[in-house]
């Protein structure tokens, strides 16, 4: 088959290069085209752009497949463990017995923070919410750590693996500062004895004298951070890049990314369908007329559908039996799995469902999870950052090694046509 395509317009024909990726998409290669014809692509909220050629993950979205670095998620899943995907993600490979061991110790040494960035979540406004402080709270460790954030492309470069050791390490922290904070609960320091899960758990929810944390627990929170490692050019990823396009160290592309994610379409979402499922369970309601209302366009099935998935989401699969097995290991039941369960039953043989393709997605089951373990809904999406900024680093550091133009989308210019200023008395 041809490598090449055509467009025609008007009286000429351009010649459009196909690039193949190494799992056989195709795209149109257009970036000669408004230089030849005066005519750039539109494509409203990107839905069929390529930005970037990636290696570090893949997404068939029909098929319902997502790998890192070329690894199943669902074998990730059950084999490895949320700090050896994130070496995985930031240098492509699957790291030895001493790489790893390497990692888990500066990750760890790392996550005692400067006390002038613990400082800077306590001097925020009590009410400043969870995500807000978390972005806020990369920029002062950014500020602390002026070595690792130089916006000097080589720099960066250079120092980027302490930089992504420090971030990876520094997000519990910032989290559980910013939780203590509010519930007006002292600081709790890591404890290097604890891996990395469980020094979270116990940043954020130890009272005095109450060390244990149950493995199955911390568990639980290492497969949702792993998947949520990475999932390509999602809307916080492309921040992401974009701001790493334009030279920013990783510090500020994270608290971007991080600002991108807050949104109830994308990492809002899980905290959108435990409300969703609260009031459901709240108004009595088993779940129909709450899908008979998302199909008359007046509400959202909350942790449905995808932008990229056409078919069941991976990740949501694989969390729907950890929920299971992290309410059995926490003894409780929850009338709201109950609920979510018959509403994806019911959605997916339900005609509106099934021809706009839309499945659970990896928020869907997420939540239930975190409310078990007792993370308050508000840090739902602070969860999601923590098990994203892997994917975010990798991202900053593909653009950081191979980026050559800042990221500067074009657009349709559909407002007034020249006019002349009049003085505001006149107006
Ligand atoms: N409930 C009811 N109808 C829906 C839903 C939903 N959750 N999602 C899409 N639709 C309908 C939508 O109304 C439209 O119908 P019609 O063709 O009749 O106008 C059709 O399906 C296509 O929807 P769309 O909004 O054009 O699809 P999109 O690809 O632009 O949006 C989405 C994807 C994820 C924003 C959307 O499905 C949604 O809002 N879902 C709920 C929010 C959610 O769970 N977000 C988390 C996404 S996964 C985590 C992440 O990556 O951040």
């Amino acid at each position: 088959m041809s490598d090449t395509a055509s467009l025609t317009y008007g009286e000429t024909t351009f010649p459009l290069n196909v690039l193949t990726g190494t799992e056989d998409e195709k795209a149109l290669d257009v970036r000669q085209l408004r230089k030849e014809s005066g005519l750039i692509t539109y494509d409203d909220g990107y839905g069929n752009t390529g930005s970037c050629e990636s290696s570090v993950t893949f997404i068939d979205g029909d098929k319902g497949i997502l790998r890192y670095r070329g690894y199943d998620i669902a074998e990730l899943a059950e084999k490895s463990n949320f700090l050896e995907v994130c070496l995985l993600l930031l240098n492509g490979e699957l790291p030895s017995s001493q790489e790893l061991a390497a990692f888990e110790s500066k990750v760890s040494s790392f996550q005692n923070l400067p006390s002038e960035v613990l400082d800077s979540i306590q001097a925020m406004p009590s009410s400043v919410h969870p995500m807000g402080s978390l972005a806020a709270g990369l920029q002062a460790l950014g500020g602390a750590c002026p070595h690792l954030c130089t916006n000097d492309r080589n720099q960066d470069i250079a120092n980027f693996d302490d930089a992504a050791a420090l971030i990876i390490a520094a997000l519990p922290a910032l989290a559980a500062a910013n939780y203590r904070k509010k519930a007006g609960e002292s600081l709790r320091k890591p404890d290097a004895s604890f891996n990395y899960c469980e020094n979270f758990l116990s940043m954020m929810f130890e009272k005095d004298g109450d060390a244990s944390i149950n493995p199955a627990l911390s568990k639980a929170l290492d497969l949702i951070f792993l998947l949520h490692a990475d999932h390509e050019q999602n809307c916080s990823t492309s921040t992401c890049r974009m701001i790493a396009s334009g030279g920013a160290n990783p510090f500020a592309s994270l608290a971007g990314a991080v600002s991108a994610l807050w949104g109830p379409l994308h990492g809002g979402a899980n905290m959108a369908v435990i409300n969703m499922l609260n009031d459901i369970h709240g108004s009595g309601d088993d779940g129909s007329k709450f899908i008979q209302s998302a199909k008359e366009g007046k509400s959202r099935l909350m942790g449905f559908g995808h932008r990229v998935y056409r078919n069941y989401d991976p990740r949501a699969k694989i969390l729907k039996s950890a929920c299971d097995k992290a309410l059995a290991a926490l003894g409780v039941s929850s009338p709201i799995l109950d609920i979510a369960r018959r509403l994806e039953e019911v959605a997916l043989q339900d005609p509106y469902f099934i021809d706009r393709k839309l499945y659970p997605n990896v928020d869907f089951y997420s939540g239930i999870i975190l409310q078990a373990l007792g993370f308050p809904t508000n840090t739902f999406t602070v969860l999601f950052a923590i098990g994203r900024a892997p994917g975010w680093l990798a991202h900053w550091k593909e653009i950081a090694q191979t980026g050559k133009k800042i990221h500067r989308p074009r657009q349709i210019y559909q407002g007034s046509n020249l006019r002349s200023y009049i003085s505001v008395e006149n107006r």
